[in-house]
């Protein structure tokens, strides 16, 4: 077996022994003949088992396992202890020591503890690492909010990560469709097995089809060998059908038939496959219209949202946004190697009113850039956005009173409309609609702040 030891005690012949013993057993063997020198070694953070005796001058086992717990609670140790203190042995297995070894001992004995330990400790490590690269990479942990919209989010996630049910997620760009489904595959008893991405914008009719179903040889000029797709690939697992809304009217009619009898042939193949696949699928269209229109099969419509779950806009929750600056700005400032800055007042503020239409991931990159960017100790608006808020912008400038108000009324005016106009792209009439003003009054409004309609 793999795995390193350190041997601790002050009998240079017990050391001997022991690593003889340990080394023939296929692990790695250090010894040390002080406590001391145990209390370095410990430090490099290199051993998983510490085998010590507990009584020795100066340093003692005592204070060996007190320093192993507290620089590397993985590394377990197992104290060998002198006939007749079992008082101590006991207190040293409070204190977290994996076990104790009466003197004299037997060696198979001996041998078989630490196999014991080293297995346990070997596996902890493994499950560890998993754990922390999968809550790293695709945790629930790492979908942040908490406003209404995003808990019910949440709640959904969790009633239906473990049912086997396919799962329409819809949003916006950018609102975190994907996060959604890689926490309803991480969540789910299929976790072990393969989550399947795959993206059907923008891909002909064919290639759609080749990538979901695979191909055999000759299937196609191109398709020079035979081609497993992601249906198989997926199999055990989940698939990920992103962008859903863009699949080919024709693919529509097979991927319907391949959830439904959960079988289904490569391009240019007869023989029928068969798959055990848990489908998900996202988009930010509107499938309803879609359907209305014939462009999207209602028969599918249907099959693909028995769950149905829905991300808001973050403009409609900007009570997350916060939350999600200080989520990224701790994230980036780890992944960059930089401290984090904190934003100043303005430039949250600026953040709170900003339409985010690229959703959450338009704050990510903003957020990211302006930590790596921002020259200062503290990120501002204009970090954040290339300007300043436009509050503050006229709230520096010196004057009186009611001119300084009238100018930060006048560019809160001026970036409002701007914004609303740019929503609808230059119709006025739909601005001032959603505005809640008449288009007359909006019109007198440009003109008088010299806005034009883009
Ligand atoms: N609630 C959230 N908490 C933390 N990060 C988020 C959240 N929502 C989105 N993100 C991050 O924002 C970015 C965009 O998310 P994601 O790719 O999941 O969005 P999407 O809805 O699939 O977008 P698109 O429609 O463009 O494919 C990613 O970097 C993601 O990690
Ligand atoms: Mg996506």
């Amino acid at each position: 077996m793999q795995g390193r030891v350190l041997i601790v005690d002050d009998e240079r012949a017990m050391c001997l022994a022991l690593k003889g013993l340990l080394s023939k057993e296929g692990y790695q063997v250090e010894t040390v003949t002080s406590g001391e020198e145990a209390l370095k070694q410990i430090e490099t953070g290199s051993f998983h088992v510490v085998i010590t005796d507990l009584s020795m001058n100066g340093v003692g086992g005592m204070d060996v396992l007190e320093h192993a717990r507290r620089v590397d609670p993985d590394l377990a140790v197992l104290m060998i202890t002198a006939y007749g203190s079992e008082k101590i042995a006991v207190q040293a297995m409070k204190l977290g020591a994996v076990d104790y070894v009466p003197k004299p001992f037997d060696n198979d004995e001996l041998r078989i503890v630490v196999r014991r330990v080293m297995e346990t400790v070997l596996l902890r490590r493994d499950h560890r690492r998993l754990l922390e690269q999968v809550q790293g990479a695709f945790g629930f942990e790492q979908i942040v909010g908490q406003s209404p919209a995003m808990r019910r989010v949440f709640e959904t996630i969790d009633k239906v990560a473990d049912a086997d049910v396919t799962v329409l997620i819809r949003g916006a760009s950018g609102t975190g469709k994907e996060l959604v489904a890689n926490a309803l595959h991480w969540r789910s008893p299929r976790r072990a097995k393969p989550l399947v991405k795959m993206n059907c914008a923008a891909l002909s009719q064919e290639l759609v089809e080749s990538e979901l179903f695979g191909h055999e040889k000759g299937a196609f000029t191109g398709a020079i060998a035979r081609r497993e797709g992601k249906f198989e690939a997926a199999d055990g697992g989940t698939l990920f059908l992103d962008e859903v809304g863009d699949m080919p009217l024709e693919t529509q009619a097979k991927l319907l038939r391949a959830i439904q009898e959960k079988e289904f042939e490569r391009v240019g193949g007869n023989a029928p496959i068969r798959v055990d696949v848990r489908l998900l699928a996202a988009t930010n269209q509107d499938l309803e219209a879609a359907v209305k229109a014939g462009r999207f099969r209602e028969d599918l419509y249907y099959r693909l949202r028995v769950v149905e779950l829905v991300i808001a806009p973050l403009a409609e929750r900007r009570e997350d946004i916060p939350l999600l600056i200080d989520h990224f700005l701790k994230d980036a400032a780890k992944r960059f190697g930089r401290e984090v800055k904190p934003l100043t007042g303005e430039a949250l503020r600026a953040c709170l009113v900003h339409q985010w239409k690229g959703n959450v991931r338009e704050l990510r990159s903003a957020v990211e850039q302006a930590l790596l960017l921002a020259p200062g100790a503290e990120i501002t608006a204009a970090d954040l956005f290339g300007r300043p808020a436009p509050e503050t912008q006229v709230a520096s400038e010196p004057g009186t009173f009611r001119e300084a108000k009238e100018r930060i009324v006048e560019a809160f005016e001026r970036d409002f409309l701007t914004q609303a106009l740019r929503r609808h792209n230059g119709n006025i009439t739909r601005a001032a609609e959603e505005l809640g003003m008449h288009r007359q009054n909006l019109q007198q409004k440009m003109r008088e702040l010299g806005i034009t309609a883009e």
